[in-house]
């Protein structure tokens, strides 16, 4: 198993295709918090994002799970927030400008767009929610949802094995 990542390319789209690669051979890793802590942590480093993290669904509330970046919220409501519309929703939300969307839930004040992406079960239930803030207002397109779907469903792999 790979114990660095190294990211080619010069394009977005190219370092993400290189880091996907790098992300399957993470998740070999049999232990589920060891192979998603380094996922989480090969996302951030390898596409240089302000923060990124997993939300798990516990007890009806999304519970703060692996994360880098900041100190961050601990829990969210169904419903509440991004996190918790992508979840209710069942659908990827792109934020471009944090400050219009109604409800949103500002762990830090440089969030200043934000994507969150559900991570779904066997059933087809949401199991988390894999949340990404950047500091630059629109800073995520079609291409990071399509890329960052292909990384939540190496994180779906792993959580439904
Ligand atoms: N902004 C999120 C809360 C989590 S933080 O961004 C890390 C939301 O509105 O759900």
């Amino acid at each position: 198993m790979a114990e660095s990542i190294i990211i080619s390319g010069t394009t977005k789209e190219e370092k993400y295709t290189s880091l996907l690669a790098q992300l399957k051979s993470l998740a070999e890793e049999p232990d589920v918090y060891a192979a998603l802590g380094n996922i989480i942590s090969a996302l951030k480093y390898g596409m240089d994002f302000f923060w990124i993290g997993l939300y798990i669904v516990k007890n009806n509330e999304l519970v703060l799970g692996p994360f880098q970046g900041t100190v961050a919220c601990t829990r969210i409501g169904f419903g509440k927030g991004v996190c918790g519309n992508a979840w209710k929703n069942k659908k990827t939300i792109v934020v471009d400008d944090v400050d219009t969307f109604e409800g949103h839930i500002a762990c830090s004040t440089e969030s200043k767009s934000e994507i969150v992406l559900p991570v779904f079960g066997k059933t087809g239930d949401v199991l988390m929610v894999l949340d990404i803030d950047s500091t630059r207002l629109a800073d995520f397109n079609s291409m990071d949802e399509l890329k960052l779907t292909e990384a939540v469903h190496i994180i779906e792999s792993i959580v439904n094995r």
